[in-house]
């Protein structure tokens, strides 16, 4: 039912850090569609609202200024939404289920089957349904069973559409993705959905950056390309392990391998282990499908992925226990970095909080230092009350510290001064680079020990 001014009413359920970019990438380019984003959440729509967005991300708040109140509109009014959409794209959360068959492991879709719920409910007309959470594959064909139960002689057509944004850069992402994918049943009312979603995307994507596929290769796509994503990071972790035991450097066996085109010089940056809400909970959702389907060897080799991953995080953890004289009771330790990345103030399943945990257990007095997810740090935090600090500014949160840990790759840490840090920690002082950013030698002639990951430390006094 689109509004007079408009020619389609878009509708997106769940205005989170994918559906709040995407869709107001679609508002910035397609003037002539009307785009509402809904969510349960009052808070955040109300944020949504104001200068004050619910998540960070570069550019955003400059593309919603844009389009804000003209074509773009935030809402807590699912139905009404429901009511007006022409086209429903729903991108809610669908985390790693923690109970019953396939916990720790399967997606939990209670969030995603309560949309399509409420969509069969409250729907007057026909409509596509654009799939654009990562779920598992066959989740639009059981969706459209579920919808296909209305009882007003309605059609919903299902597509699916994963993102492939990444955080941090998610505005250059949309506006010029790698690709775009659509899957879709490949009948003919399918492939006249298909189409439609198609035309909205041309609207600034070259047709050639727009495939299109059968529904379960679509869904299946997302599931892979994070699980490759997630396999370089881990793959190279693995070997970072092996460089700090036979004195090779990480970053010259990654620029090394990098530059065998086959191979290629991306995501080969040793770290501290990869977080965020995707890769884990995809992978394992990967490792579920094929235990499903007695694929246990497949199964196995990618939760392998997730196993490295954990060893890595651990591992940093393991290196600063030792280095400081197995003991941390007491210790200031300045956490630089809590979101799970750069540019962003997402810090689910972030390193950090992993490595915090494990130095309060020591027994170490932690300060977190953020840029722009100190507000979700402590709310991830908060089971520890005021037995840690909190400081924005690095050098407040480094004065008088035993330690830096840095785990986000904030470009803001690359250009401190160090020399004004050393000043003012304990001695030894001790830096443990889990991005591997900072100028170790440097930082070594300043006075600092110094534990990079995939090098040898560089120190003043040998170990015992
Ligand atoms: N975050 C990423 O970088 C990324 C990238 C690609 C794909 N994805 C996938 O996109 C999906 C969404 O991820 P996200 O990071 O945006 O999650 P998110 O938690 O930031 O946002 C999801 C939003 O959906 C809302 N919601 C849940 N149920 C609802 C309902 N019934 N009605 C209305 N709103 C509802 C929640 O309140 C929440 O605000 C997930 O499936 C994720 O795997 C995420």
């Amino acid at each position: 039912m689109a509004d007079k001014k408009f020619e389609k009413n878009l509708l997106c359920i769940g205005a989170g850090y994918v559906g709040g970019p995407t869709m107001t990438m679609i508002a910035h380019k397609c003037p002539q569609y009307k785009v509402t984003i809904v969510d349960v959440l009052p808070e955040k729509i109300k944020a949504w609202q104001t200068d004050d967005l619910p998540i960070y991300e570069p550019g955003l708040l400059e593309l919603i200024k844009l389009c804000r109140g003209k074509n773009l509109f935030f809402s807590t009014d699912v139905e009404t939404g429901i009511k007006e959409a022409d086209i429903i794209f729903i991108s809610v959360n669908t985390p790693t289920k923690t109970f019953g068959e396939g916990a720790g492991k399967s997606a939990d879709l209670q969030y995603w089957e309560k949309t399509a719920r409420d969509i069969l409910r409250t729907a007057e007309s026909d409509k596509i349904i654009v799939e654009r959470s990562t779920l598992p594959v066959k989740t639009a064909i059981a969706m459209e069973r579920i919808l296909s139960l209305n009882e007003k002689g309605l059609k919903f057509e299902v597509v699916s559409n994963p993102e492939f944004l990444a955080e941090g850069s998610a505005i250059k992402d949309l506006e010029k993705p790698d690709r775009v994918l659509i899957g879709s049943k490949e009948n003919e009312s399918g492939i006249k959905a298909r189409n439609e979603i198609v035309e909205i995307y041309a609207n600034w994507i070259p047709r050639d950056r727009l495939i299109t596929s059968n529904l379960m290769s679509s869904e299946l796509s997302k599931l892979v390309a994070n699980s490759f994503l997630a396999q370089r990071i881990s793959s190279i972790n693995s070997i970072s392990a092996l460089c700090e035991k036979v004195d090779a450097e990480i970053s010259e066996v990654a620029h090394a391998i990098g530059k065998d085109s086959r191979i290629g010089d991306k995501f080969l940056n040793a770290s501290v282990g990869f977080g965020g809400s995707c890769f884990k909970k995809d992978i394992l959702n990967l490792v579920y499908l094929c235990e499903t389907f007695g694929l246990n060897e497949v199964a196995a080799y990618w939760e392998s992925i997730v196993k490295m991953n954990e060893y890595q995080t651990s591992r940093f953890v393991q290196t600063i226990n030792k280095a400081m004289f197995n003991t941390l009771t007491n210790k200031r330790i300045a956490v630089f970095g809590f979101a799970f990345k750069a540019n962003t103030s997402d810090t689910r399943e972030t390193a950090a909080l992993y490595v915090t945990q494990k130095l309060m257990m020591e027994k170490a007095h932690v300060v977190i230092s953020d840029p722009k997810a100190i507000k979700n740090a402590k709310n991830d935090l908060k089971n520890y009350g005021d037995d840690i600090e909190f400081q924005e500014d690095p050098y407040k949160a480094a004065k008088s510290a035993h330690a830096i840990a840095l785990i986000t790759e904030w470009d803001l840490y690359k250009t401190l001064d160090y020399t004004k840090i050393y000043h003012e920690m304990e001695k030894p002082a001790f830096i443990f680079d889990g991005r591997n950013i900072l100028d170790h030698e440097k930082l070594y002639k300043i006075g600092f020990e110094v534990y990079p990951i995939g090098k040898a430390p560089l120190i003043h006094f040998k170990e015992g």
